[in-house]
C-alpha cells in the first residue's frame, strides 16, 4: 500500500476508544496510514470550537478521506447533527451500510448478506424545521429530482460492479405521493434506461420491514431516501448481532467518510467494553476504496488480511460482550492482532 495521510475524527461516547483500537489493528497490519487527527462532536466543543470545526471540514476535503466515530447530537434541543452537517457540507451523498452474517455469532437468522444505500443529503433527516405558532411546527420535506436520479444511478453502479443482483426501493409512495413519489420515479427510470439487468422492486417500508424481519434471504440492496434508511439501518443490524458489527461509509463525487452505524452509546462510553468491529469493517471499506479508486493493491490486500483476522476471531469465539463473548475493547483488538498472520 502506498503511505497515505487519512484524517481521523475520533468522536464522542464509545469514538475514542473504538478509534484507538482500530487505528492499533491497521498499524499492525502494517497500513502506512499517516493519521491526521481532528476533532468534531462535544469534543471540539469542549475545545472550545464549533460542533462540526471548519478546519475539520477542510482537512477532509484536502485529504480526501476521513475515518470518523461517532457524534453525540442532543436529544429535542441543543446543536443541529454533525453527522447531517458533515454529509450536506461535503456532499457525501451515498451512505453504503453491509449488513452481513457473522461467522461464531449465531443469530435468528443465517447467510444474511444484505446492502443498504440510502440518500444522504435530504428529506426529512434534514432537519429543517421551524416553530409556525407557538405550539405548532413543522419539519420540511424535500427531495429533488438532481438527488433522487443521483443516489439510484450510484445504486445501480455498485449493483453492477458488486455482482448484486436485485435492489429494493422502500418507499411510503402512497401516503407521500410527491416527494418518495419522485424517488421511486427516479430509480423506475434509471433502472429501466440504463440498468435493466438489475432485477428492481418497491415495497411500501412498513410491510416491508415486517417481511425483512421475518425472512432476510429474498433481499439483496436496499434503497431508501434519508429518514427511512437511516432507520431500516438499524433494524437490519438487529438481524445480524447488533449495531457493534454494521459497518458504513458516506461517499460524494469527491471525498468520503468512513463510520460504523451506531452511535456514541454513552450507556457504555468509558467503560472499555464497546465493541470496535464495526469501525474495524469501516476501515476495511475505506482501504477497499483506496485500492479502487487509486488502484492500489496494496491496499487491498491489507483490506483482506485484516478482514480474514476479524472473521478468524469470532469463529475463535473471541467476541465483545453485546455479541454474547466477554472480551474488552482492547483485547478484542489484540485478538485481531494475533490473526493477522
Ligand atoms: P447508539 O448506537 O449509540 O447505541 C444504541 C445501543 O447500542 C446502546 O445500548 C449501545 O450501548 C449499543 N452499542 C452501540 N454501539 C456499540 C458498540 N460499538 N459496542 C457495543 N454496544 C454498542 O444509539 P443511541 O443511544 O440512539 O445514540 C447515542 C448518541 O449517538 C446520540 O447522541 C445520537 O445522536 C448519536 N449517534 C451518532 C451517530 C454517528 O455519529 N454516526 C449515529 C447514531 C447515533
Amino acid at each position: 500500500m502506498k503511505p497515505r495521510d487519512i484524517v481521523v475524527i475520533p468522536g464522542d461516547g464509545i469514538g475514542p476508544e473504538v478509534t484507538t483500537a482500530v487505528q492499533r489493528i491497521l498499524e499492525k497490519a502494517g497500513a502506512p496510514i499517516e493519521w491526521q487527527t481532528y476533532q468534531a462532536g462535544l469534543t471540539a466543543l469542549a475545545e472550545g470550537s464549533e460542533v462540526m470545526p471548519q478546519e475539520t471540514l477542510d482537512a477532509i476535503q484536502h485529504h480526501g478521506i476521513a475515518l470518523k466515530g461517532p457524534c453525540t447530537t442532543p436529544v429535542g434541543k441543543g446543536f443541529s447533527s454533525v453527522n447531517v452537517q458533515l454529509r450536506k457540507r461535503l456532499n457525501l451523498y451515498a451512505a453504503v451500510r453491509p449488513v452481513r452474517s457473522l461467522p461464531g455469532v449465531k443469530t435468528r437468522f443465517e447467510n444474511v448478506d444484505l446492502v443498504i444505500i440510502r440518500e444522504n443529503t435530504e428529506g426529512l433527516y434534514s432537519g429543517v424545521e421551524n416553530e409556525v405558532t407557538p405550539g405548532v411546527v413543522m419539519s420540511m420535506k424535500v427531495a429533488s429530482e438532481t438527488a433522487c436520479t443521483r443516489i439510484a444511478r450510484w445504486a445501480f453502479r455498485y449493483a453492477t460492479h458488486r455482482q448484486r443482483k436485485k435492489i429494493t426501493v422502500l418507499h411510503k409512495a402512497n401516503i407521500m405521493k410527491l416527494t418518495d413519489g419522485l424517488f421511486i420515479r427516479c430509480a423506475q427510470q434509471i433502472h429501466k434506461q440504463e440498468y435493466p439487468n438489475i432485477e428492481y422492486n418497491e415495497l411500501i417500508i412498513d410491510a416491508g420491514c415486517m417481511r425483512i424481519v421475518q425472512d432476510p434471504a429474498p433481499f439483496d440492496m436496499l434503497l431508501l431516501e434519508n429518514l427511512y434508511g437511516d432507520v431500516v439501518s438499524d433494524l437490519c443490524a438487529g438481524l445480524i448481532g447488533g449495531l457493534g458489527a454494521v459497518p458504513g461509509a458516506n461517499i460524494g463525487d469527491e471525498h468520503a467518510v468512513f463510520e460504523a452505524v451506531h452511535g456514541s452509546a454513552p450507556d457504555i462510553a468509558g467503560k472499555g467494553v464497546a465493541n470496535p468491529l464495526a469501525l474495524l469493517m469501516s476501515a476495511v471499506m475505506m482501504l477497499n476504496y483506496i485500492a479502487d479508486q487509486h488502484s492500489d493493491a496494496g491496499a487491498r490486500k491489507i483490506a483482506t488480511q485484516i478482514r480474514n483476522a476479524y472473521d478468524q476471531t469470532l469463529e475463535d469465539g473471541c467476541k465483545t460482550r453485546d455479541l454474547g463473548g466477554e472480551l474488552g475493547t482492547d483485547a478484542f483488538a489484540d485478538a485481531v492482532i494475533e490473526r493477522l498472520g
